[in-house]
């Protein structure tokens, strides 16, 4: 860090670990291929291999099971079925609606019916395919739209009402109306499901696991064990990826290889291979929306009404508070008098649908951005000038639907450099004259703005731990809450406990997060992740600095009147420089207490869930992009031409990692508007259960020019460092692709006809989309 200056004469005032763009903490062991993901711990002499039996249907009972050939089959030891758990059979994160293995009716295709433990993996799985299961058939359904007809949720519906829509509605001077439906994404981490369980003494249990929720993973293991929390230990060094897919997700996985681990007192791994990955795990909520607003001449929104329907799958998951997220981003940046907002979660049989990166926010956000554009076509107008007209305020029109005052408002300064650097009028210019002289290949460009609100709504879950160890050598060993997952949390983690110590990064080493180091922790989630155990740690490592500095002052005194400084690996106390270590080494022979705990919880948090009001925000990220694409009007493809992103990341704590979280999320999202579509057949069954009929965006599909910024901002909230999150936001970004193709589609029709376009805009639904404008001009 600072390489532009020599250690040696560095200053304190030129000395920081944080705000610098540091490469990620496990870059060099993830190039190697040495990066330790669960399915490359050395395993123990005697582990065993479990795979899951599954539904093969999407609603029946079960009316006669014979287990005996996948018993008899070469390699297996044992099988076993929900009357094997001797504790509870259940893995839901909030609602008990969630059997670990079904119970006799079965809700999806795909739903874990037993568990095989085999002396290998291949045999393990071959074997659960020999199982001869008799079912009686029930009716079945899978679509919000049906969930809806037949009024079927997980949860009872919600809805958030301000002003009066009827009113408002009734006396506005235009109108648009119609439906949305924008489908589902599987979270497509690259490093699969998967849990290794160790039986140890006295009937406890280590778990490793790729989890987002090591305390979840603790809790529903000890309650499918029927022991107490104080005899599991959870343990993830890093995931291959989470997205929100091991949130709750991974507790199946962990649960199930601890049942078998724990009947045959032998370590059990249960490592999902995609296509069963795929076939069992929930994924990002389908929205189906229907939607009225009323709104001037001049575009401004007067009112706004939107029903939503999620596709939960068979059980609640985490589909509430999904919900609540979408209700409460349905405004995106913009201020809505007299809105009338409802989310309901259709109970479908199929997979149960959880997190994924935005948590239902992209999903609220794009349904008003639907109907902007809207307004914007039927107006004649530049969809950003509508945009512009309905941002939120600075003192007035300032406060959200949910009652929440808006304080660190940056959208028009965003949004304005943005629309400068990215020559956003020139280009509209300029493809307008392309696509008068371009029969067949048609071009389109949107600017999309986001806002987003940072904390769980759920306001006890805005809390984290930490434990900062420092050795007599000086060295610094880091725990805390968060689990590594790509996004760097651990290096952000780290560059905070660096700063506070005035050492350089590697001084200070993250092992893995484990439920016996820091208890009770939330899932890193909701992209609080580095706020939350950032503020921990800092907490941590501040008071062993105090410590420190106290103990260095009775050594040295503090005549000079100036404060104790570390930095650069040293201590200044006194006009005396030291080493850190020195200064260690001298503090614990005089038995100073060299490591601590720290603890944070957001303040200033409440939320009411029934009347969905309140503050559940702590602050608010901004970000826009501009996107240009061209689509051929004959075949439905389309390639995006170039993207700019210009995000708010306040005070960046790591700018080189904020901007592959950026990068990366506009990708993701990206594929979740365009290319990736999940089918299901008329039988309920998944069929788009790999790569292979998948399809995630590929490095072909990022835009040749693309030019990702951050905004040079300051939190106004005391976060960490006063830098902003950056996890999920940015996957609102690429709205502006999907609106750019549909700009290109709507040039088909000379802007008159509002292209009926669905998410995803895969190229059949481009060219379902231009048909039907050719039809309507
Ligand atoms: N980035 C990578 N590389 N891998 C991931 O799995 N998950 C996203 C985001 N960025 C994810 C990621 C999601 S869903 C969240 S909530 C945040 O990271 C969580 O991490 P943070 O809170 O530390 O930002
Ligand atoms: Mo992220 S969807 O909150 O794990």
């Amino acid at each position: 860090m600072n390489q532009n200056v020599a250690p040696k004469l560095l200053a304190a005032q030129d000395w920081k670990a944080v705000g610098i763009g540091s490469k990620h903490e496990s870059a060099t062991l993830h190039v190697l291929g040495q990066a330790t993901y669960t399915d490359d711990i050395p395993e123990l002499h005697g582990t065993l291999h479990a795979a899951l039996g599954l539904s093969s249907k999407a609603h029946a009972r079960i009316t006669a099971m014979d287990l005996a050939p996948v018993l008899a089959a070469s390699g297996v030891v044992a099988v076993y079925t929900a009357s094997d758990i001797t504790g509870t059979n259940d893995c839901g994160p909030i609602i008990h609606d969630d059997p670990i293995l079904s119970t006799g009716e079965v809700l999806y295709v795909g739903q874990p019916i037993f568990i095989v433990v085999a002396d290998s993996h291949d045999n393990a799985r071959r074997a659960a395919r020999l199982a001869r299961i008799d079912y009686e058939e029930l009716p079945a359904i899978f679509t919000p739209q049906q969930a809806k007809a037949a009024q079927q949720y997980v949860l009872p519906p919600m809805q958030l009402q301000r002003g009066d829509f009827k009113a408002a509605f009734d006396s506005a001077p235009n109108v648009v109306r119609g439906q949305l439906f924008v489908g589902g994404q599987e979270q497509f981490y690259l490093e699969g499901q998967i849990a290794y369980a160790t039986p140890k003494e006295d009937q406890a249990m280590l778990v490793q696991c790729s989890t987002q929720h090591p305390s979840e993973m603790q809790h529903v293991v000890a309650h499918a064990l029927g022991i107490h929390a104080h005899k599991v230990q959870v343990e993830c060094r890093r995931m291959g990826g989470g997205f929100g897919g091991k949130e709750s997700q991974s507790a199946l996985w962990a649960a199930s290889a601890a049942i078998a681990a724990s009947r045959l007192r032998r370590p059990v791994k249960l490592r999902a291979d995609r296509d069963d990955d795929m076939l069992v795990t929930g994924k990002r909520h389908c929205f189906y929306y229907e939607y009225e607003v009323g709104f001037d001449a001049e575009g401004r929104i007067l009112a706004a009404r939107v029903d939503m329907t999620l596709r939960a799958g068979f059980s609640a998951d985490l589909s509430g508070p999904v919900a609540t997220r979408a209700v409460c981003h349905f405004d995106n940046a913009y201020y809505l008098s007299d809105v009338d907002i409802r989310a309901a979660c259709g109970k479908t049989n199929t997979q149960s649908n959880t997190a994924f990166r935005g948590f239902g926010g992209p999903q609220g956000a794009i349904a008003i951005e639907y109907v902007i554009d809207e307004i914007a076509r039927q107006l004649g107008r530049d969809a950003l000038d509508i945009r512009r007209l309905n941002f939120y305020g600075k003192t007035e029109r300032n406060v959200t639907p949910y009652g929440q005052e808006i304080v660190d408002n940056v959208i028009d300064a965003l949004t304005a450099e943005l629309e400068q650097s990215s020559e956003y009028r020139a280009r509209r210019s300029a493809i307008e004259a392309y696509n008068r002289t371009s029969p067949v290949l048609k071009k389109g460009l949107a600017l999309t703005p986001l806002k987003f609100g940072i904390a769980f709504n759920v306001t006890h879950l805005n809390q984290a731990g930490a434990l900062v160890h420092v050795y007599v050598d000086g060295s610094v060993l880091v725990n805390h809450g968060g689990t590594e997952m790509g996004q760097g949390i651990n290096t952000k983690v780290m560059q905070v406990v660096a700063h506070e110590l005035g050492l350089d990064l590697e001084h200070v080493r993250i092992t893995a997060t484990d439920t016996s180091k820091v208890a009770n922790t939330s899932a890193t989630a909701a992209s609080t992740g580095a706020d939350l155990n950032g503020k921990a740690a800092q907490d941590a490592a501040r008071q062993i600095r105090e410590r420190l500095t106290a103990f260095a002052i009775k050594l040295y005194g503090d005549e000079d009147g100036l404060p104790v400084q570390f930095f650069d690996n040293a201590v200044l106390v006194n006009g005396h420089r030291l080493a850190f270590a020195e200064l260690v080494q001298k503090a614990y022979l005089a038995r100073v207490q060299l490591w601590s705990d720290g603890f944070y919880a957001t303040p200033g948090l409440h939320w009411d869930a029934k009347t969905m009001s309140g503050h559940p925000f702590s602050y608010y990220a901004y970000g826009a992009a501009v996107s240009e694409v061209v689509v051929d009007t004959l075949t439905g493809e389309w390639k995006l031409l170039r993207a700019d992103a210009l995000y708010d990341a306040g005070n960046s704590l790591n700018p080189a990692i904020d901007k592959g979280q950026v990068e990366g999320a506009f990708i993701q999202g990206m594929g979740w508007l365009t290319t990736e579509q999940l089918w299901w057949n008329a039988a309920g069954k998944l069929m788009t259960h790999a790569p292979s009929t998948y399809k995630i965006p590929g490095i072909s599909d990022c835009p040749q020019d693309f030019r990702v910024e951050l905004f040079q901002n300051r939190n106004v909230e005391d976060s960490i460092h006063r830098s902003k999150a950056v996890g999920e936001p940015p996957l609102l970004l690429p709205f502006s692709v999907f609106f750019a193709i549909r700009d290109a589609i709507s040039s088909v029709g000379g802007h008159r006809v509002q292209p009926p376009l669905n998410a995803p805009a895969t190229s059949e639904e481009i060219l379902r989309a231009i048909s039907a404008v050719q039809m309507a001009a």
